[in-house]
């Protein structure tokens, strides 16, 4: 996002995510539909209860409808009407049609249960599954076509399952059975109407095949639309300083039009294909009445199979709609269901870290030991290929040797890049932006993995050690803070979850961010929303620091964590940090100088490589680029 923010857009040629054709046809439906099937385990039962009820409904009213027949008949065909059978006939028919609408009222109970179920597991996989994704899938993925998946393609699917699928079986079972129903009734009535049918069939094949295609792609412009908004609203603010309301409305009406097209023309021809096929199919009922009377006359029929026949006629060109349309719809699901399913395939950041943090204490012989205990004492536990363990002691020794980066390939960010920090030493990046200094943090805590080089972490190679082990003892307050909603004293206690309110005070004092969280409505108890929204970028940096500090690990990575804070603020709290960073290895990455004039170490980057190295005082000696942004001689930005 922030990428983009300084991007002229021309009007008309807007900004968005959700290019063309992302809702396309399904690429494997066989192997979409068994994946769906898998997400229906131990809901069989329930399962075959719906299509039963299906069938009970379709065919008790297929049965409700041939009783017209012999109801009819006893009136009009028999010399002496029987009032008892003709009564006994009107309540059979009565239960036939009774049964049908429990059915059909149980078969939607059900389903909701099983659709419910259904998009519990979906959702649950495709959330735990993205939030094993590695950072370089939220590089390449935009937040508005994930947020997609959660809930357009999750709702296609039970669209699919509540819908779709159960009205295409009824559909075909009921053609299937008022086709039976129709031969045995009268076969050279059914003959007409078979043959209206055709005519009726390629009329749809025709027209339909282009409606299908515009319904699809009238959903992919929704996707469009969707993403538009969604993108401008979060980007509001940065919209309006640059003024590009106008454009932003011109944009949203170019792609606000191309779905009103789309689904302009989708509906359309769905709107004509239906009057047209209600059309004929009255056609098709004057005919097979005309024909039907005619045979009624010449005593071939009696009445009352006519009645029944023509009944009959009515219910089935119905269906022959519904199966054609349900289709169409089941395939753009199954389009999404793939979507969803290709996150939930992806690769997770991979971890084939062994070595772990144990608690750790020295035993009577002054050997370090796995402790069962909370110790505040941690070492890293290394299982060797020999079959022995080692414990080293957690200290917080950082060690880069020839470290070489690049996010992309053949794109190097970092080049050869060295350097050391001894426990408790405080080392600070310095350079322009984009020179590489949150790149380095980003391999630390291995974000990503160096192309080349390596990284020793207490002389253990970090591709070693377990990746949630390396973060714990690494705190990082990054260069984009973010808070959750909750309050003030669950954003400082997601540093470390048991930590004590007393820890959360000391904390934030350290942060110097007490003094405002008193001042705020609830003091610690205030809501955060929306990112901390309601507070100052500098406020919210101090929370951030907070949080680091709660976590209390031996390695701190400060990434432009005072950026936004005033320096009268900033030298406030200069004590506090002083704290929070004594005994512990320190990443400082600053554009302030003061910040990073007391570091033991200060390298100054560019274009991925150190250029100069030293203390303070050895760097303004050398007269370098330090030097220089140091004397104001070259400002950084
Ligand atoms: N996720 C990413 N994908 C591709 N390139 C990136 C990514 N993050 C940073 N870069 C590129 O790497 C270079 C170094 O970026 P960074 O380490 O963030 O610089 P800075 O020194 O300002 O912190 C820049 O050229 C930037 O465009
Ligand atoms: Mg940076």
């Amino acid at each position: 996002m922030a990428k983009k923010d300084n991007m002229k857009v021309p009007a008309g040629k807007q900004m968005g995510p959700g290019g063309k054709g992302r809702f396309g046809k399904p690429q494997n439906v066989k192997g979409t539909f068994f994946r769906i099937l898998r997400y229906l385990k131990g809901y069989w039962f329930l399962i075959a209860l719906v299509f039963l009820c299906i069938t009970i409904n379709s065919l008790s009213s297929i049965a409700g409808t041939y009783f017209l027949m012999p109801l009819i008949n006893e009136i009009f065909e028999s010399p002496t009407p029987d009032m008892t059978r003709f009564a006994n006939t009107l309540t059979i028919m009565a239960v036939m049609y009774a049964i049908s609408i429990v059915a059909n009222y149980l078969q939607a109970r059900i389903g909701i249960s099983i659709t419910s179920g259904m998009l519990h597991r979906v959702r649950t996989d495709l959330f735990s599954k993205m939030q094993k994704l590695p950072i370089r899938f939220f590089d390449t993925n935009s937040n508005g076509d994930l947020m997609s998946r959660f809930t357009n393609d999750t709702d296609a699917m039970r669209q699919l399952v509540s819908q779709s699928i159960p009205n295409l079986f009824s559909s075909l079972l009921t053609v299937v059975g008022v086709f039976v129903m129709m031969v045995y009734l009268s076969p050279v009535l059914t003959i007409i109407v078979v043959a209206m049918l055709v005519v009726m069939t390629v009329f749809v094949k025709t027209i339909g095949g282009k409606s299908a295609k515009n319904f699809m792609r009238q959903q992919a412009e929704v996707g469009r639309v969707n993403g538009y908004i969604e993108e401008m609203i979060t980007g509001q603010k940065v919209v309006k300083v640059f003024n590009h309301e106008q454009d932003t409305i011109d944009g949203f009406n170019e792609i606000n039009n191309s779905w009103f097209e789309a689904n302009y023309k989708a509906n359309a021809l769905a709107n004509i294909l239906f009057p047209i096929l209600n059309n004929l199919s009255h056609i098709n009922y004057a005919i097979t009445a005309t024909v039907g009377a005619l045979l009624s006359i010449g005593g071939i029929v009696d009445l009352g199979t006519l009645v029944s026949f023509l009944t009959y006629t009515r219910n089935f060109s119905n269906p022959i709609g519904q199966i054609s349309q349900q289709i169409t719809f089941i395939l753009s699901a199954l389009a999404g269901a793939e979507r969803i399913f290709k996150i939930i395939d992806e690769t997770p950041e991979t971890d084939e870290g062994y070595v772990t943090l144990v608690n750790a204490e020295y035993n009577l012989n002054g050997e370090l030991v796995e402790s069962e205990k909370r110790t505040d004492m941690w070492a890293w536990k290394h299982p060797h290929s020999d079959g022995t363990t080692t414990y080293t002691l957690l200290k917080g020794d950082v060690v880069l040797d020839g470290v070489t980066f690049g996010y992309e390939e053949g794109q190097t960010v970092l080049n050869n890049v060295s350097l050391y920090a001894k426990p408790g030493q405080k080392i600070a990046f310095v350079g322009s932006t984009g020179a590489g200094k949150t790149t380095i943090t980003n391999l630390l805590n291995r974000f990503y993995d160096v192309e080349d080089g390596k990284i020793r972490y207490d002389g253990i190679n970090i591709n070693k050690i377990k990746k949630a082990d390396l973060r714990r003892s690494l705190a990082m307050v990054l260069q984009d803070t973010h808070l959750f909603t909750g309050t003030v004293r669950d954003n400082i206690r997601y540093g470390r979850l048991d930590a004590t309110d007393e820890q959360i005070r000391k904390a934030a004092k350290i942060a110097n961010a007490e003094f405002f969280i008193e001042h705020l409505p609830d003091g610690y108890d205030t809501v955060i929303t929306g990112d901390g929204a309601n507070l100052s970028q500098g406020q919210r940096q101090l929370l951030a620091i907070a949080r680091a500090a709660v976590a209390d690990p031996p390695v701190l990575i400060l990434d432009e964590a005072t950026s936004s804070i005033d320096t009268r603020t900033e030298a406030h709290i200069e004590k506090g940090m002083d704290t929070l960073m004594s005994g512990r290895t320190v990443f400082v990455i600053a554009h302030r100088l003061s910040t990073v004039r007391n570091s033991d170490a200060i390298m100054v980057l560019e274009k991925g490589e150190i250029i100069e190295r030293g203390n303070h005082d050895q760097l303004i000696e050398q007269q370098g680029k330090y030097y220089q942004l140091y004397t104001g001689m070259f400002e950084l930005d």
